[in-house]
């Protein structure tokens, strides 16, 4: 894994949107993985400043997001496609049409065949962008004693219900079901870029950085069998996991 310490979160998400950009204008239809979550969040403002000055095109580009909650409307400002369209695909020139993110309402079993036909039906994701859950989650990819490849359905760990439960009014609303890239989906993407910040990480950066286990109890370990992973951390982040001085 090769690993990219920044000054700060902002140049973070500078970095990772620059490899994005970089991405975009060596193959013009490439093929993203996206993330939500507040980490990631970030990093489309900086690909949408990039389009505005003229230095990027996502014309031809088409992108599958990673996850989203089960029996959430598309329409719910607290949905991942909701998300996207707002953070991301209404300001660039990218063709909706060209852009998935799983939705939490329709039956799953056609969901599921239809986010594996997105993933499998031309080519293989040039990129995955991930963050990671305070677990060690990628994805909605949970701990447990083994991981699930491809795409399913997820019970969110009380963990992330309660990492994630400050976006909505309260843990109550939490949905507890998610449809997720499995690990191995997220495993054939040529490229990965992980981002990560703050100091409910700090644990989860310390089991991915500072040994060389793989466990499916902290399931981004498992990128440490990837060949082409970046992490990319603030100096922070970085000092308080023990990965610099
Ligand atoms: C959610 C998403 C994950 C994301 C995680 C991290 O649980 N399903 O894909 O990595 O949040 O979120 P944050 O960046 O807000 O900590």
């Amino acid at each position: 894994m090769k690993v990219v310490v920044t000054k700060n979160y902002e140049e973070s998400c500078k970095f990772v949107a620059k490899e994005i950009i970089d991405l975009v204008n060596s193959i013009p239809d490439a093929k993203i993985g996206l993330a939500t979550g507040g980490t990631a969040q970030n990093v489309y403002p900086h690909l949408i400043k990039a389009y505005e000055d003229k230095k990027v095109d996502f014309k031809n580009v088409s992108t599958i997001n990673l996850d989203e909650y089960i029996g959430i409307d598309p329409e719910n400002p607290l949905s991942y496609r909701y998300c996207m369209d707002n953070w991301f695909f209404n300001h660039v020139n990218i063709d909706k049409a060209n852009t998935y993110v799983p939705c939490g309402l329709n039956d799953i079993e056609s969901e599921i065949k239809t986010f594996n036909e997105k993933l499998y039906g031309d080519k293989l994701l040039d990129f995955q962008l991930l963050g990671i859950g305070v677990n060690g989650h990628i994805g909605f990819n949970e701990p447990h004693d083994s991981l699930t490849a491809g795409v399913h359905i997820e019970n969110l760990d009380e963990s992330t219900i309660k990492a994630n439960s400050r976006f909505f009014d309260s843990p109550d609303d939490v949905p507890r079901k998610s449809i997720t890239m499995g690990v191995g989906d997220i495993m054939k993407a040529a490229k990965i870029v992980l981002i990560a910040t703050g100091d409910n990480k700090v644990e989860v950066m310390k089991a991915l950085l500072m040994n060389d286990y793989v466990t499916t109890k902290i399931p981004a370990t498992i990128l440490k069998l990837h060949r082409d992973v970046t992490i990319v951390i603030d100096e922070d982040l970085a000092k308080k996991a023990g990965y610099v001085k």
